[in-house]
């Protein structure tokens, strides 16, 4: 895998060229690395799902860098969908839309909806933008495994399954996107993400938490997700902390030193979104083959620390479900 400085433009061209031959790459977006391929091209998608080594397909998110290339692509854009594009776009939101049968079954998993989302990373749109073409793009890590943040992670943990990755820095959100469906008029949370809850609301009206709700899941929803090779437990406090053979993710500065033998403070204040931006890629420093466990302490199931929560709670099931 070659590492390119993805702000120059000899930069994006070759990765456009890639892009154009059917090959898939590694790009950045604000919330996480994305690996990238044509949308409009099932050959190409379907590399991404190799690479990620998915024993399944997924449906995965389309990626655009003008508003309007959603009329192109989806059949209805409900009012409270052109609301929240206008709101959080260019962003960290997708929206769940009808799609035209321009975009391949194998993008959607075969479901009628796409989802689409036009990120705000310079590298991102620049790219998209000289592609002309949207992106299909999951995260860029193998199947199960926490989202990469951090080019480095990117290129760890999937050396030769790509050729390209192009550097933009580390994700500033650190979490994935929120997603959003719109049926019978109401809006409905797919995923809690980088834009919280309390945002989306100042812009229209949440009907519900699609999470509690099993009938309208997703393939791509499962039960565990985002997890690190290493058990996780979700703890109220270090004082739970029983094995020195651990490590720990605390929420914020521990009063007193926990006994686990590698420990991160996602935010020393206990700033939610400092502790988003550093999640994934704390938990990847603390997922070491010398531990036996993980203890995560609990955050605040306000405002992003809910996508941060869910996250963990995905973790933590890991193992428990076959
Ligand atoms: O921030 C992000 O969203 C990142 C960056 C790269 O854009 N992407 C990302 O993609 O997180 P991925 O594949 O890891 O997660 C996409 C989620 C999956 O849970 C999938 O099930 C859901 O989007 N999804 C995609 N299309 C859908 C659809 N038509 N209906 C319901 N859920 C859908
Ligand atoms: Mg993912």
């Amino acid at each position: 895998m070659e590492i390119v400085n993805g702000f120059e433009n000899a930069s994006i061209e070759r990765a456009v060229e890639l892009l154009k031959s059917g090959d898939v790459i590694a790009f950045p977006t604000e919330t996480v690395y994305g690996l990238g391929a044509d949308a409009l091209n099932p050959y190409a998608v379907a590399k991404i799902f190799e690479a990620k080594n998915r024993p399944h397909f997924d449906p995965l998110i389309v990626h655009i860098s003008r508003k309007e290339w959603t009329y192109d692509y989806t059949e209805e854009v409900p009012r409270d969908a052109v609301r929240l594009m206008n709101m959080f776009w260019p962003g960290p939101l997708t929206l769940i839309l009808r799609k035209k049968p321009s975009i391949p079954d194998i993008v959607t998993a075969g479901l009628p909806t796409v989802a689409v989302r036009m990120p705000s990373h310079p590298v991102a749109l620049a790219l998209i933008d000289v592609f002309r073409k949207p992106v299909a793009a999951p995260s860029a890590n193998p199947f199960g495994y926490m989202s990469p943040t951090k080019v480095a992670h990117v290129a760890r943990m999937l050396k030769e399954k790509v050729p390209l990755v192009l550097d933009g820095g580390n994700s500033v959100f650190g979490i994935e996107s929120t997603i959003v469906s719109f049926q019978d008029n109401g809006v409905y949370i797919h995923r809690h993400g980088a834009i919280s809850e309390e945002e989306l609301s100042q812009c229209v009206t949440i009907t519900r938490d699609i999470q509690t709700d099993s009938l309208y899941r997703s393939p791509g929803e499962l039960p565990y997700h985002y997890a690190p090779t290493k058990p996780l437990r979700i703890i109220h406090s270090a004082d739970e902390i029983k094995a020195a053979n651990s490590s720990f993710l605390a929420f914020r500065e521990p009063a007193e030193k926990p006994v686990s033998r590698y420990i991160k403070v996602l935010s020393k204040t206990g700033d939610l979104k400092e502790a988003a931006a550093n999640f994934f890629s704390d938990l990847i420093e603390l997922d070491r083959d010398d531990v036996e466990i993980i203890y995560a302490e609990r955050v605040p199931d306000t405002g992003i620390g809910k996508a941060i929560m869910e996250r963990l709670k995905k973790a933590s099931k890991k193992g428990q479900i076959k």
